[in-house]
């Protein structure tokens, strides 16, 4: 399935793009924000486009390789100001971070993020860099496992999942995800609405791509690498991205006592964020045609003084 970018016009229209202006979108995945921005931009606007998938440099350099405005490095996120700081020397004006996975990574069976399709047990967004989940589930305690699906998934069988994850692999070390929802269907209860590995599959996947630790590190150097007057807009699919950025950006808002808890420097303890309007979630229309954005919502700021 083809990438349809979620709250396209209403992320682009928060960050208020100036067409001789630098931008970061955080996450290039098929481009969709990335040329939604490049079309605003004037001759003299720059984009740089991060993601940490291979596959997505592949696209970006087809796409837009041709464009002396845009510069695509693989990586996270988390590493923008750093890569920026490099790149312009200058603070940027706008950042736009929409998280989670994309379609064609879903869809693919050989990235082994889909419950629905057998493949490898994957789920490493950067393919070329850490643990895999079918290394991990192989290896971990029960008791990790167990935390991992209550914490990310909020599963509430997180415990009964973990033992029959467990007692498993003793025979047959997990390879497959077909293997996965096979122990996690043989394990729970049947419910009507929900797979009963569509918790397992979100959980798994956020702790071996380090999702919500690189979210927070992604909005601080985003922060730290916006000028004075330039918007960050977040776009997250589930309560627990959301609630991180939430928290950060209205705590950055209020400038209150709870910033001396985020581990800011003293000159980051500086920064404020003025909130632009509230949380916006996707029209009726754009749900009707993409079921992927029915959770989504997008929050923007602006670093103020
Ligand atoms: C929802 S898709 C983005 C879709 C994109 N906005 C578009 O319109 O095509 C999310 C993308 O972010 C990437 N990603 C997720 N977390 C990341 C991180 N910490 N650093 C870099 N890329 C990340 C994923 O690999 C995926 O390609």
């Amino acid at each position: 399935m083809e990438h349809k970018s979620v709250l396209l016009t209403e992320a682009i229209e928060g960050l208020a793009i100036n067409t001789d202006g630098i931008y970061i979108d955080g996450t290039f995945g098929r481009g969709g924000h990335s040329s939604a921005i490049l079309s605003r931009l004037g001759p003299n606007g720059k984009l740089l486009a991060i993601d940490k998938d291979h596959a997505a440099m592949k696209i970006a350099q087809e796409k837009f390789g041709a464009d002396k405005r845009f510069i695509f490095k693989q990586g996270s996120f988390a590493e923008m100001h750093e890569f920026a700081q490099a790149l312009f020397k200058k603070p940027v004006d706008g950042v736009l971070l929409d998280l989670g996975v994309s379609s064609p990574q879903l869809d693919d069976p050989l990235r082994g993020f889909s419950f629905q399709k057998d493949g490898p047990l994957d789920m490493r967004m950067d393919q070329q860099h850490g643990q895999s989940a079918a290394d991990w589930l192989n290896q971990a305690k029960e008791e990790d496992i167990a935390k991992v699906l209550w914490e990310y998934g909020e599963e509430r069988f997180s415990r009964r999942i973990a033992k029959a994850i467990t007692t498993a692999r003793a025979s047959t070390p997990f390879l497959r995800t077909h293997q996965l929802v096979e122990c996690i269907v043989n394990a729970v209860p049947r419910d009507p609405h929900k797979h009963p590995a569509t918790r397992s599959f979100q959980a798994i996947r956020i702790f071996i791509n380090r999702e919500l630790e690189d979210l927070e590190l992604g909005l601080k150097a985003a922060i730290e690498s916006l000028a004075i007057g330039g918007r960050l807009a977040v776009i997250s699919f589930h309560s627990l991205e959301d609630r991180i950025v939430k928290q950060f950006m209205n705590t950055l808002a209020k400038g209150d006592e709870r910033l001396r808890k985020l581990p800011l420097t003293d000159e980051q303890l500086g920064i404020r964020l003025r909130l632009v309007g509230k949380a916006i979630k996707p029209s009726s229309k754009e749900l009707a045609q993409n079921v992927r954005a029915r959770s989504a919502i997008l929050r923007i700021g602006e670093k103020c003084r």
